[in-house]
């Protein structure tokens, strides 16, 4: 998946197609979750979820891993005299070398959706090993409901979700990944959850339930 071509019109093709809902999703958790020192954050995107974080935390770290030079560079330019308390690794998330057990939160939006489940299985648990024995884990995704009329209207528009970034950035994965028994295998379990637009959007906060001595 390449987003340059499409990095500086993200924004608005998201505000076009969802209005405020997905900007509502990523900030849902914020403020329970701003007292986090040493942070991941993987497929930032264009910053804005970065620039709300730096605003209500004063003394966060951050790394961040994004594979789009594009979407650094906007990232570092909305997050203005903060960018020096984070490091943008360009890289795929998939390969790059993580240390162990140091980051006490974990921030993926809109990014598990990137892969399939054998992906995100893998991803998890190698993220899972850098993560502190108490971390928590801030997750915004797309989703699709199981029951009821929403479960067709949302199916068609998750595909066309998915047809939009085959073709403009050559996303490879066609359907939203199982990613829940990963992060429960890992030792985390859902603490928080939150959904809008008849179940189309979820916001969740995992929290690491600690099996130290
Ligand atoms: C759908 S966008 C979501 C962006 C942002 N987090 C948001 O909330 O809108 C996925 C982001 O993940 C990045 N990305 C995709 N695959 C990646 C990978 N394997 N490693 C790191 N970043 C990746 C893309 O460049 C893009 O910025």
């Amino acid at each position: 998946m390449n987003c340059d071509r499409i990095a500086r019109w993200y924004r608005w093709l998201e505000y076009a197609s969802f209005g405020r809902a997905l900007e509502r999703r990523r900030l849902e958790y914020l403020a329970a979750t701003a007292d986090a020192r040493r942070v991941l954050i993987l497929g930032e995107g264009d910053g804005r979820f970065l620039a709300a974080f730096f605003r209500l935390s004063k003394y966060s770290v951050v790394d961040a891993v994004e594979t789009s030079r594009e979407m650094i560079r906007l990232a570092l330019a909305r997050a203005g005299m903060a960018r020096r308390r984070v490091t943008f690794h360009h890289a795929d998330a998939r390969l790059f070398a993580l240390g162990e057990g140091q980051y006490d939160l974990i921030v993926t939006h809109f990014f598990l959706d990137c892969f399939s489940t054998e992906e995100s299985r893998c991803l998890i648990s190698r993220i899972s090993a850098a993560a502190a024995p108490r971390a928590r884990w801030l997750i915004s995704e797309f989703h699709q409901p199981y029951k009821g009329f929403a479960r067709y209207w949302t199916a068609s528009l998750i595909r066309v979700c998915y047809l939009f970034f085959r073709l403009t950035t050559g996303l490879e994965t066609s359907q939203l990944p199982e990613y829940r028994e990963a992060l429960r295998a890992n030792g985390f379990r859902r603490a928080h959850h939150q959904t809008e637009r008849g179940g189309l959007l979820i916001s969740e906060l995992w929290e690491r339930e600690w099996r130290g001595l």
